[in-house]
């Protein structure tokens, strides 16, 4: 049975995209990701929090064997635009990453820095391997020049906000992803 969303309908423009398609991207990936990590050893990284519910029902969907961990950076500050600097709140207490293929999942790619950051730190830090898997993709909002190596879809520039994304914390369990109304945020 569906969820009763209608406690947020007030706040939410449109639902951009479905549980039902949300579900089907995740499945393409799991199915590209499975095919690629087959000889590998997979380690999942979850960037929390707005990740959560991306990487639960990828792992879920995974063939292959695979390790998760989690990493909390910041990026935003309480709005809606990007604060430039990457803050780790949560570091990857790992002693050896030498055999470890490391595939970074994140929510949403906006202006790229967070995950060229990590990519770097994570290479940095000794990893065999290190990709990136981003559920949504912002390519218009691109500030640095990076490309995920598995993308679910790419979305105009809204701010979006469900299925694990926020503002101000709220709104990460819809279970849909939706445009948040510019009068939100704008108050
Ligand atoms: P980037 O470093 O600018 O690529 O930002 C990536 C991070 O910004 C994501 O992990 C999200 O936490 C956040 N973000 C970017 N766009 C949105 C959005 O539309 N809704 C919610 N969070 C967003
Ligand atoms: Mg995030």
């Amino acid at each position: 049975m569906e969820k009763d969303c209608t406690v947020w309908d007030g706040d939410i423009a449109k639902v951009l995209i479905t549980e039902k398609e949300l579900d089907e991207t995740v499945t393409r990936l799991s199915h590209e990701i499975a095919r690629d990590y087959a000889d590998k050893n997979l380690l999942l990284l979850c960037i929390l929090k707005g990740s959560i519910v991306f990487t639960g029902d990828l792992m879920k969907k995974l063939t292959v064997p695979c390790e998760i961990d989690c990493m909390k950076v910041s990026s935003y500050g309480a709005g809606t635009v990007s604060g430039g600097r990457i803050n780790i709140l949560l570091d990857l207490h790992r002693k050896d990453l030498s055999e470890k293929d490391i595939l970074i999942v994140e929510d949403i790619i906006d202006s790229g820095r967070t995950l060229s950051y990590l990519v770097s730190y994570l290479t940095l830090n000794g990893a065999r391997s290190v990709k990136t898997v981003a559920l949504l993709d912002k390519p218009s909002r691109r500030e640095v020049d990076y490309t995920p190596d598995y993308v679910g879809l790419e979305i105009p520039d809204e701010f979006v906000v469900g299925y694990g994304l926020d503002y101000a914390e709220k709104y990460r369990t819809l279970p849909y992803v939706g445009v948040l109304k510019p009068e939100v945020y704008s108050q």
